[in-house]
């Protein structure tokens, strides 16, 4: 049995890209431990579970971002000073970026946002929804050509506040992470700004249930990576015969999630040519969380060409909101 994808049409990929899943999907589910890139749990379907995640009483993360972002965005917008225009990578609909936006308004008469994500719907909200307290140029493109096209609208004499928030540096591997930021650097001129959001290390309950939630909304967004793999590359993987896991490995400092087979089974990809065995409880590998402490981010600062100039920990969720500057 397969399930319908009326009303999911819109969010399939173009051909090109298309081209690309199936073969990162064939690459990644021939390795010995099987994995899938964590940016294909974001169609329009994953966006949405994304968001109702971050309503879960389990996961603070994302109302800690916000706090923080909340409390000190008069003086984030200080130490950005004017003229100056924002970007950010993996907006979403933008809804922890207004209260930074309203505080660099007064200083920016014609303030210019441009938000970067993968998904079209949340753009669009983003859009709608910031329009009064910025002048939106979202754009449908991979963090960095999102930059790259962004850092080239610059106007003479003005600045770049870069955010990159909710963790999502903790989503890379370490020293992954700290190649993407040295990538970054390069996009920006010295004085400019980026401001990361980094979530800490905690107890491990809280952690854990953060990414099993007992009402399973993590579970279905980690199990609709296999259901968009179905609808977009004509598999049959049978979403019942898998298990959402999450764990914390201490020597990583990181929460990784799975998909657990239930069963010895096979899977046919039609778009990869591809036929996959599984052995009961096997796993294919979709995401990590790595987690920080407030002391690491100098280091990663100094080693990728920024500074910190200030740092914000949250007492209720342990997070970190870091302001670098490019040196
Ligand atoms: N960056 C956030 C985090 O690591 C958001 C996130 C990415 C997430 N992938 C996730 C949250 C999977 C829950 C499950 O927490």
């Amino acid at each position: 049995m397969s399930t319908p994808a009326f009303g999911l049409s819109k969010t399939k990929l173009s051909a090109e890209s298309l081209a690309e899943f199936a073969c990162d999907v064939r690459a990644g589910l021939r390795k010995p431990q099987k994995e899938l890139h964590s940016k294909y749990l974001y169609d329009e379907l994953g966006s949405a579970l994304f968001e109702a995640i971050t309503h879960l009483p389990e996961y603070g993360l994302t109302r800690a971002d916000e706090r923080l972002l909340c409390a000190h965005a008069a003086e984030i917008a200080d130490l950005a000073g004017a003229p100056v225009s924002v970007i950010e990578l993996g907006s979403g609909m933008g809804r922890k970026t207004r209260s930074i936006l309203s505080a660099l308004r007064p200083s920016n008469r014609e303030l210019r946002y441009f938000p970067i994500d993968v998904s079209a719907e949340a753009l669009a909200r983003c859009e709608r929804e910031l329009a009064d307290v910025a002048d939106v140029h979202p754009r449908r493109q991979s963090y960095l050509d999102g930059l790259a096209g962004a850092a080239a609208e610059r106007r003479p004499g003005e600045a770049l506040l870069l955010l990159f928030l909710g963790s999502t540096i903790g989503n890379f591997e370490r020293p992954c992470a700290l190649e993407f930021l040295r990538d970054l650097r390069r996009w920006l001129k010295a004085g400019d700004a980026l401001l990361v959001g980094a979530d800490l290390v905690k107890d491990l309950g809280r952690m854990l249930v953060a990414y099993d939630d007992p009402t399973g909304v993590t579970a279905g967004f980690n199990l609709n990576l296999l259901g968009r793999i179905n609808r977009e590359l004509g598999a049959n993987f049978e979403l019942r015969n898998f298990e959402h896991l999450a764990c914390w490995s201490e020597r990583e400092r990181r929460i990784e999630m799975h998909l657990r087979a239930r069963s010895d089974q096979r899977v046919f990809i039609a778009a990869c040519g591809l036929e996959v065995r599984f052995r009961a409880g096997e796993t294919i590998w979709t995401e990590s969380s790595h987690k920080f402490v407030p002391a690491e981010m100098f280091a990663m600062a100094a080693e990728s060409g920024f500074q910190v100039e200030a740092q914000w920990v949250d007492q209720e969720w342990p997070f970190v909101e870091s302001y670098w500057t490019a040196r």
